[in-house]
């Protein structure tokens, strides 16, 4: 009896729809629920394709943000175990709440939990400016996630579409962008992102920059085909350069470069 106890919570626990799971507070859903109408339609334009940008900010729901894509919390929750399992310290991932627009569970045709029919409701996280460039031991914990998960937009504050990371107060990096591509095949171009998305003298120290290279290099030796096309973007990140130099990067590149093309 107990057994079969014990199986009937997991089947119940397991079949969870997310907006049961991760249900917005009272006082937002309130708020939701008066704009249930505008958001099913902002919903709809961005799953028919005639919206491409899933992110909005209302002014009736302030240090919030509401995003399309039920994806964002399958990639929340893939980043968690991964935090968790390897004991990632230092990275975060924003806390997703998801919203069912009003009515949709009980009439209509609309009945299943879809993109159509749930928001994504997060709190806006705030960044702090002021803090060291990432060490060492950060930005290992950063390329673990992306090994263990395959995440390749690891962006940092160059990013032009905005990051996919904050850092917060106490240092910590802030996962906001869980619904990005996830690809083991394609490690290198995240790594290259990484690179291109960060300043070499605000946001890295020389150690985490070095160590990105290093990764770079390993995957490099399984795909030297892709050996000119690293050069040409790393080329790129260094003219991007504005910071003025702690330390002497633009050698430190160029002999890399080098050396990746002796290797060829
Ligand atoms: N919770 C949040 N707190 C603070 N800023 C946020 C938050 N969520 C999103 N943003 C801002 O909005 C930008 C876009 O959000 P996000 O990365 O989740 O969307 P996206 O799906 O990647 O869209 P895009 O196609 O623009 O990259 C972020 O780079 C960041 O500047
Ligand atoms: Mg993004």
């Amino acid at each position: 009896m107990k057994r079969l106890l014990v199986i009937l919570v997991g089947i119940s626990l397991y079949g969870k729809p997310y907006h049961e799971t991760y249900r917005v507070n009272r006082h937002v859903k309130e708020k939701l629920d008066a704009h249930s109408g505008l958001l099913a339609k902002k919903l709809k334009q961005v799953h028919q394709g005639t919206q491409k940008h899933g992110v909005w900010q209302f002014d009736w729901l302030q240090g919030y943000y509401i995003k399309y894509g039920l994806a964002r919390i399958e990639g929340m929750e893939k980043m968690q175990k991964v935090i968790d399992r390897c004991n990632l310290s230092s990275i975060t991932v924003a806390d997703k709440r998801v919203y069912r627009i009003k009515g949709t569970d009980i009439k209509g045709t609309d009945r299943k939990p879809s993109n159509r029919n749930c928001a994504i409701v997060i709190k806006r996280v705030k960044a702090e400016n002021n803090l060291a460039p990432v060490t060492l031991d950060e930005v290992q914990q950063l390329c673990t996630i992306m090994h263990e998960t395959g995440y390749i937009s690891m962006t940092g504050p160059l990013a032009k579409k905005g990051p996919n990371y904050i850092r917060t107060k106490d240092g910590s990096f802030c996962l906001i962008d869980t619904e990005s591509r996830y690809d083991h095949t394609n490690l290198l171009k995240g790594f290259i992102r990484l690179l291109q998305s960060h300043d070499y003298t605000r946001d890295l120290s020389e150690e985490a920059l070095k160590h990105i290279l290093w990764e770079v290099e390993q995957l490099l030796k399984e795909k030297p085909e892709e050996i000119r096309y690293t050069i040409r973007a790393l080329k790129i990140c260094l003219k991007e350069q504005s910071g003025v130099p702690t330390w002497d990067y633009k050698s430190y590149i160029k002999n890399f470069c080098k050396q990746l093309k002796e290797n060829q």
